[in-house]
Order: structure tokens, then sequence, then C-alpha cells
């Protein structure tokens, strides 16, 4: 059945937009790779930090082909100061394979935007609906609070059910005929006035909204209390001598059991890490400091890390650890290891070339 009417709900959105719409650049075009481009600055940041970073980037690379084309030492230069390094990755790894496997065009479809290294459903749902009038709704923490306040939805958000349940209310009311005006104004309404804590006196909505009608705008959305997160710090030790690099494969029931690392100390310091293992003071002298991911989120924890790069004469002799082994530096690429190890793989070249040749 075709949607011939807008729902109150999205008609006040609207209206409301009109008057209260920031002009950001992103807004002004239809062109996927600069909203895609847009998007993935803004995930995780917000617009005020995002915005410059927007205009560096777009400069340096008008196009997916300037992108595809850079090296990535270029990228990440630009990308420095806005955190979560693997965005500048997947944003280079998108670029070449639009480029090389789709003759430059992006795919036009929630559905194959979705298959992008870094594109989630809120983006591929944004840049669907921005770029190709898709009528695919944008769903993230700002639509859970507006759509569980206006319905009064007691679902909790935290709940694996909760993305279903929302985007199912969201494409009934997404209307058809303007569906990228309806997500800006969602998106928009969720940062300027159904904020956390609201002014609801000046709210089109309230009139109709559950929760100021009930006076439960502070208990909706419903959100359970997430396990606290715990802080770890590793100091790392990558041992290395005559070929050879010195390792153990995680145990016990602890975060990647059963994943291979470089000889590991969970200390707060690097002295600390020392005193507690006396053989590496001497070791120490070829220390060589190494750029390490600064901090590492898993779902309950977050790991600080830093590490070193110990490059040792074949004569030097010490007496390995409990539980590490010498395996060819060679060898190492095969070994399954956490993502943050891959991470400072690739971040320093020095140990790049020791590990891959
Ligand atoms: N946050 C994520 N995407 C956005 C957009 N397109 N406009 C404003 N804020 C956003």
């Amino acid at each position: 059945m075709k949607k011939a009417q807008r729902h109150p709900f999205a008609e006040t959105l609207i209206t409301w937009y009109a008057d209260h719409a920031r002009d950001l650049p992103w807004r002004r075009t239809n062109d996927p790779y600069v909203i895609w481009m847009s998007e993935i600055i803004l995930q995780q940041t917000r617009i005020a930090q995002g915005l410059p970073y927007f205009y560096k980037l777009t400069e340096a690379f008008p196009s997916v082909y300037d992108l595809a084309a850079a090296d990535e030492t270029t990228l990440f230069r630009l990308w420095q100061g806005l955190g979560y390094y693997s965005r500048a990755r997947n944003l280079h790894k998108t670029a070449k394979y639009v480029v090389d496997m789709l003759g430059g065009k992006f795919p036009d479809s929630y559905t194959e935007l979705i298959k992008l290294p870094g594109v989630g459903p809120y983006t591929a749902a944004a840049i669907a609906s921005f770029a190709f009038g898709e009528a695919s709704p944008v769903v993230d923490g700002n639509v859970y609070r507006i759509l569980a306040r206006y319905f009064g939805i007691e679902t909790d958000i935290l709940h694996s059910s909760a993305r279903k349940e929302f985007t199912a209310l969201a494409q009934e009311l997404i209307p058809s005929s303007d569906p990228a005006r309806f997500n800006q104004a969602i998106m928009e309404f969720g940062s300027l006035q159904c904020s956390p804590a609201p002014d609801c006196g000046s709210c089109p909505l309230r009139t109709s909204c559950v929760a100021h009608r009930e006076n439960r705008i502070n208990q909706l959305p419903v959100k359970s209390k997430s396990k606290p997160q715990r802080i770890r710090q590793f100091q790392y030790f990558i041992i290395e001598q005559d070929g050879k690099v010195l390792v153990h494969q995680r145990q016990a029931k602890d975060i990647w059991q059963g994943l291979w690392e470089f000889f590991c100390v969970e200390s707060s310091s690097i002295e600390e890490a020392i005193n507690s293992h006396p053989f590496l003071s001497p070791l120490m002298a070829h220390a060589v400091a190494l750029q390490a991911p600064a901090i590492h989120v898993l779902s309950h924890q977050k790991i600080i890390s830093a590490a070193w790069l110990l490059q040792l004469p074949a004569e030097f002799s010490f007496k390995i650890p409990q539980d590490y082994q010498w395996i060819l530096s060679s060898e190492f690429e095969q070994l399954g290891k956490p993502v943050l190890l891959l991470n400072l793989i690739t971040d320093n070249i020095a140990l790049k070339e020791i590990l891959e040749g």
C-alpha cells in the first residue's frame, strides 16, 4: 500500500527542521562519496570536531579516485587527532574497492552499502537516503531516545531486540516522499531539541509525546546499567634475536584466549614491569619505544598499551620466561593474534619489516 499521508510525527518533525536546520556542508550535496566521507568522520565524533577534518579530507581527496590513489601515510597524517584509526584504514580500503571493483561508482542501495568496510546500519541508511533517496531510516542513540519518549516505548535499548523494534517503527514513520529530509530532521532533533536533558517547553511534539504527558522524560529511554568498564594497561616487549621472536599463547579465562602475543606484562608503568620481571633489565639497553595503539576498546574493557622493540645481539644470553617460546619471525604472520597487535604491526614499519619481511 502506498503511504498516502505522512504520520503527524514526521510532519511536525520536518516542519521543525525547516526552521532549525544547521547549514552543514554535507547537506548541500548528494554526492555519495562526500556523504560517505562525512558519515565516517561523524562516527564517534561531534560535528564541531569533525568539520575541519571534513574540509581537510575532501580538499586533499576531492574524489574517490584521489583517495584510492593516496598512500596510507598521507591519509593517516590528515586523520591525526581524530582517533579510531580503523576508520581511516576502512576509508582507504573502501575507496580502493569502489575504484578497482566498481569502476568508481558507489553502491546505490542500503543492502550493498552495508557490505563496505566500516559501514554499519546507521551509515548505510544515511548514505542510501541522502545520496539515493532510499527510505531507509537512520537509527542510533538519538533516534532511540526520541522514539522511546514520544511513543512511550519501554524496551531496554541495550537489549538485542531493541534495534529491530526501533528500526521497524522508524521504517513506518519515514515518508517515502522525502526520506532524506526525515533522516536529517530526526538527527537534528536529537542533537538540538530532544537531548538527554531537554527543554520540553519549546518542543513542537510535546502535546502528543507520551513521556512528556506522563512526566517520564527522565525515565525514557530505558537503558539497563551496562557492566562497568575495566581499564587495563599492557606493556609489550617484542624481543627479537637471530631471526626469531619470543611469543606465547594466551591461556585461561581472559581476553584473547588462544591468541598469540609477544612478551606482555600487565602493569601501569614500564618501571614496574621491569621490577617485576628482572630479566628485562639488561635487555632494555636495546629497547626502542614503538608507537602503540593508545586505547583499544573491547566490550567491557579498555586496554591501554605501550610497546618496546628489543633487538638483541646474537651473543646476548638470558633465560626465557616460562610458557614463552621462540618462533621464526617470519612465522608470526601465520599465528592468530589480537587486533591490538595487528594494529601495532601496521602502525610500526620497523616491526612490520621484521615480521613480514
Ligand atoms: N551525525 C551523523 N551524521 C550526521 C549528519 N549527516 N548530520 C548531522 N549529524 C550527524
